[in-house]
């Protein structure tokens, strides 16, 4: 009897548990499916690039990287759930502020080395999707980072205001006029991907110059190409070849990604999907043309290579970096042969697989400048694809300013542009990380003629003073 009467009071129970169960699942696959959401969407905005510690540790977003700006060294944050370290603190709000208006959760203004300027643009529900991520999909780690220290007047971080006032505006606006994929595909492009920062050239106070938008620039050294749809852009690469460049950093007999573009591929490109990848070629392809130079198309750039004899080559050939440093010679060809020959061939076209890259068929060597060229002699190529690693050996150490100047003239003149010269300044000068902006060229001049404003208006105030008391 009363076995009878709790069975179905039993079976209530376990019902109403399952239920509780089942929609206990339902929420928590909800929140999964959110911060997955999340971590693709950080993935896209590659906030990991910066957001990481100074060497290879599995502490994700532990922050402590130093970004060389031209004002100074900035040190990227821990953006890690750390409530002592980190934004574990963070509202949804504040965070919302942090990456569309640049400013922290204590109120002080970032510094513009954190894309707030594209990430304006971000959709509230994506940003929802990145808090939640960074809230329950991070490991906190509770582990400071050394503050950033920018000399006078930068470290006024106000001043930011200013800026911000001339340069951030709503990247992004919907485009109804445009199908679903292309706006999709500009949304990749200026607001996640944040590819202006480093394609678009900057203007005297370091603002994004809308009107030469995507055109080309210098970072660090390195020359991040006009990627417009110009002929002297990427007018000629077809969306394929753009969708396995940014998957791979890889496009045989057209480019290869060294510098801050193989660390996008990297840490970000590569993990796309390839409706993603393909939206953002589409919108690459009909971005408005601006054109920097003649129309090229690397691909059928013509050149006869002169075959050379192997044999009276051989005693140059090496694949030791270290034998370079007792070369003193300055002599491009007996340079090219002993340092590169043995990757790139003696005839330049690379090896059969095109893994040692042809560098007669190169934007690095057919471009506008030869600032790639020099760069991947220096510091090498080096990047994690989803299949292989790229390897090029750095030859900074090895090599004078001088003698890299003469090996890149060699290719230049044997397979690449023979219009671009490299002279050894212009290999200092990219040594030391590219050339200095003129914001911080004319700072002392500021700084200056701010006192000289300064000691006027005393002076005018004194002035005026003695004149009253007379
Ligand atoms: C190109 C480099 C770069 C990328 C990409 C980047 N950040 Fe940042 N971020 C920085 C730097 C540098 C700072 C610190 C700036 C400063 O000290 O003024 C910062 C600061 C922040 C802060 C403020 C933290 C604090 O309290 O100090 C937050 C939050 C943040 N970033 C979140 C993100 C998120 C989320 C992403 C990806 C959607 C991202 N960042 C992508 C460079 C970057
Ligand atoms: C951190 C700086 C940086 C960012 C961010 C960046 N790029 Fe690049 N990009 C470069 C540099 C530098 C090169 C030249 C690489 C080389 O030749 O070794 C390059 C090369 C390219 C090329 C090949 C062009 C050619 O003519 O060889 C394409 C296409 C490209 N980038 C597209 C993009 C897109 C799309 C984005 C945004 C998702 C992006 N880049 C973001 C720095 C950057
Ligand atoms: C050990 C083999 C090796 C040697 C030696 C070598 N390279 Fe490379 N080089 C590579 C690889 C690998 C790549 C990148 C391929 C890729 O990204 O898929 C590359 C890429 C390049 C690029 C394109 C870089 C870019 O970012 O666009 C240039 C230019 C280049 N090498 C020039 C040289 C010159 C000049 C030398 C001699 C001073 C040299 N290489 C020596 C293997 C080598």
């Amino acid at each position: 009897m009363r076995l009878n009467a709790s069975l179905p009071a039993l079976g209530a129970a376990l019902a109403a548990s399952l239920v509780s169960l089942t929609s206990h699942a339902a929420v928590s696959e909800a929140d999964e499916a959110l911060i997955q959401k999340g971590e693709y969407l950080a993935r896209a905005a590659d906030c990991s690039a910066c957001h990481r510690p100074p060497e290879e540790t599995d502490k994700p977003f532990a922050g402590g990287y130093v970004i060389a700006s031209p004002m100074g060294d900035i040190v990227a944050s821990n953006i890690t759930p750390s409530h002592e370290y980190g934004i574990g603190d963070y509202s949804e709000a504040q965070f919302k502020r942090a990456l569309t208006e640049g400013i922290r959760a204590d109120g002080a203004h970032l510094y513009p080395a954190m894309p707030y300027t594209a990430y304006s643009g971000l959709t509230d529900d994506d940003i929802h999707a990145l808090y939640v991520y960074f809230m329950h999909g991070v490991e906190p780690v509770d582990e400071p980072t050394p503050e950033t220290s920018l000399p006078f007047p930068f470290n006024l971080r106000f001043s930011m205001a200013a800026w911000n006032f001339l340069f951030l505006d709503d990247a992004y606006t919907y485009d109804p006029e445009q199908s679903e994929a292309l706006n999709y595909g500009r949304y990749l492009v200026d607001t996640l991907g944040h590819c202006g920062s480093c394609h678009t050239p900057r203007n005297a106070l370091m603002g994004e110059s809308s009107d030469r938008y995507l055109s080309g620039a210098n970072v660090g050294g390195w020359y991040a190409p006009n990627i417009t749809s110009d002929a002297s852009g990427i007018g000629s690469w077809s969306e394929d070849e753009l969708v396995q460049y940014l998957r791979t950093g890889h496009v045989e007999n057209r480019a290869q990604a060294g510098g801050g573009m193989a660390e996008a591929i990297e840490h970000s490109l590569r993990h796309l999907s390839d409706d993603d990848l393909h939206s953002m070629a589409a919108y690459l392809k009909q971005v408005p043309p601006t054109a920097t130079g003649p129309a090229i198309d690397v691909s059928q750039a013509p050149h006869e290579v002169e075959p050379v004899s192997l044999a009276t080559l051989e005693p140059l050939r090496s694949d030791d970096t270290q034998a370079m440093v007792d070369a003193d010679s300055i002599d491009g060809q007996t340079l090219y042969n002993a340092a590169c020959a043995s990757c790139h061939q003696v005839d330049g076209q690379g090896t059969e697989d095109q893994f040692y890259p042809s560098l007669i068929h190169n934007t690095a060597t057919q471009g506008v400048n030869a600032d790639n060229l020099i760069m991947s002699v220096l510091q090498g190529v080096h990047r994690e694809t989803n299949d292989y690693t790229v390897a090029m050996p750095a030859f900074g150490e090895q090599l004078s300013d001088e003698q890299i100047a003469a090996v890149s003239n060699y290719v230049l003149s044997q397979y690449g542009n023979p219009e671009l010269e490299v002279d050894a300044a212009r290999v200092t000068e990219l040594r030391q990380g590219g050339p200095t902006p003129l914001l911080v060229k004319a700072m002392p001049w500021l700084i200056a003629a701010g006192v000289i404003f300064v000691l006027f208006v005393l002076g005018m105030i004194t002035f005026l003073i003695r004149g009253k008391k007379r």
